[in-house]
């Protein structure tokens, strides 16, 4: 593959710095190149400096002229829900009638109509739907997801998901971590017992043989799985090879975010309800907090996690979507980063560095993608502003010039 030099970008955000997750001010270092540029060999970065540097070694490249703009890490979204059959619109307009999305649950919307849509779904309409996820992705900017099964909720179902998982990784640009969420509901033809002897006894070991997902999550929520099946779903899992995630603390403090740290979970993810104990329990156990602001704002609710407080605690915060059609209607990076800062008085920086670096460590990921150093993949993203912040402070707009993944223009 030809080698490729980015010039004249206003700054190039690179995101270099220590080998690890950032906690406490490193957040605001996001080492900036002015006038930047970056030499991309094979798919890889090859060099960040001054553009005027770079274009000296560019004889043979091709050249990207950022044209005065930012360049960025791709955004690595740690926290999605993208394949699923059809949207939530009912929900969404009960919702602006004042029901609660529990409510809205019992009376046969919630994740329980998504399932039903998504099992009559075929393979390759699945898929179909899903593509159109995975453009609207890397049009905002994002190259890597982490994508969750359960809408199937059955052994058949969630390979289905997994599946076309798979298949969207090979056929698309968008790099996708998969993610078994077999636990994210109870399904209405059988009891939360039997299920779960399901998800351990058969699901586990087959999804883990065919090695369909890195990670397993648990929706651990009243209703939905308590702390004692969570606990025994995510142990099997492990042991299985699985890494793990958990939804915790969404609609009530139910201890999830305690339970992530006696798991050491990679990590805990929502946390609107969790207080000063979770997130010391989490810190002590080296737990990243996944903050997911994009689920308060489309359910109408106003109790945003305390992601101030978690910096402040030395936590390494990540940022996510959440996308799903029911809690999280956006594929939308830059969306997030205004919630966070706005609703969780994150610094533009901050932000940043929870939906790019932090993020990718949290996918396992943090020696390839994540930021624009010597070695990693060139994903990355030029918008059409000329100072980060702008990302964070322009809502409802897309800022989105040009994506590139590998070296290759993909969006
Ligand atoms: O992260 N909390 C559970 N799962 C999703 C919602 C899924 C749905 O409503 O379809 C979430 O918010
Ligand atoms: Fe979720």
């Amino acid at each position: 593959m030809k080698s490729l030099a980015v010039l004249h970008a206003s700054q190039v955000v690179t995101l270099g710095g220590p080998k690890r997750p950032r906690v406490g001010t490193e957040m605001c270092e996001l080492t900036i190149v002015r006038d930047g540029g970056m030499l991309i060999r094979d798919g890889k970065i090859t060099s960040v400096a001054p553009s005027d540097q770079i274009e000296k070694n560019a004889s043979n490249a091709e050249i990207v002229d950022a044209g005065g703009r930012i360049v960025l890490p791709g955004f690595v979204d740690a926290h999605t829900h993208l394949v699923f059959a059809g949207n939530r619109l009912d929900d969404f307009e009960r919702r602006t009638r004042g029901e609660s999305y529990e409510q809205i649950a019992r009376a046969g919307g919630g994740i329980w109509s998504t399932v039903q849509k998504t099992r009559a779904s075929s393979d390759a309409d699945l898929l179909k739907q899903a593509k159109i996820h995975a453009d609207w992705f890397l049009k905002c900017g994002t190259t890597t997801v982490e994508a969750k099964s359960g809408y199937g909720l059955t052994l058949e179902d969630e390979l289905k998901i997994l599946r076309v998982m798979r298949q969207l990784n090979e056929e698309t640009p968008l790099e996708i971590v998969p993610t078994f969420l077999g636990a994210h509901a109870v399904p209405r033809e059988t009891d939360a017992a039997e299920y779960i002897k399901l998800v351990i006894e058969e699901m586990l070991s087959r999804i883990a043989r065919e090695k369909l997902a890195e990670f397993c999550d648990v929706f651990c929520e009243r209703g939905y799985f308590d702390i004692e099946q969570s606990r025994r779903i995510l142990t099997v899992a492990r042991q299985f090879g699985l890494k793990l995630r958990i939804h915790a603390d969404q609609l009530t403090n139910s201890g999830g975010a305690q339970l992530a740290a006696e798991l050491k979970t990679t990590t805990a993810d929502h946390l609107e309800k969790t207080n000063g104990q979770g997130i010391a329990a989490m810190k002590s156990a080296g737990v990243q907090p996944v903050l997911l602001p994009g689920s308060v704002h489309a359910l109408g609710l106003s109790d945003f996690p305390r992601g101030r407080e978690m910096v402040e605690a030395g936590l390494a915060i990540v940022i996510a979507t959440d996308f799903n059609p029911g809690s999280s209607p956006t594929p939308s990076m830059p969306m997030i980063l205004s919630l966070a800062c706005t609703q969780m008085k994150l610094s533009p920086a901050e932000a940043i560095t929870a939906g790019t670096i932090n993020a990718a460590y949290s996918l396992n990921r943090g020696n390839k993608i994540g930021s624009l150093e010597p070695g990693k993949f060139a994903n990355f993203s030029i918008f059409n502003c000329e100072d980060y912040r702008e990302l964070a402070y322009w809502f409802g707009i897309p800022q989105t010039h040009s994506v590139y993944v590998r070296g290759r223009r993909a969006g």
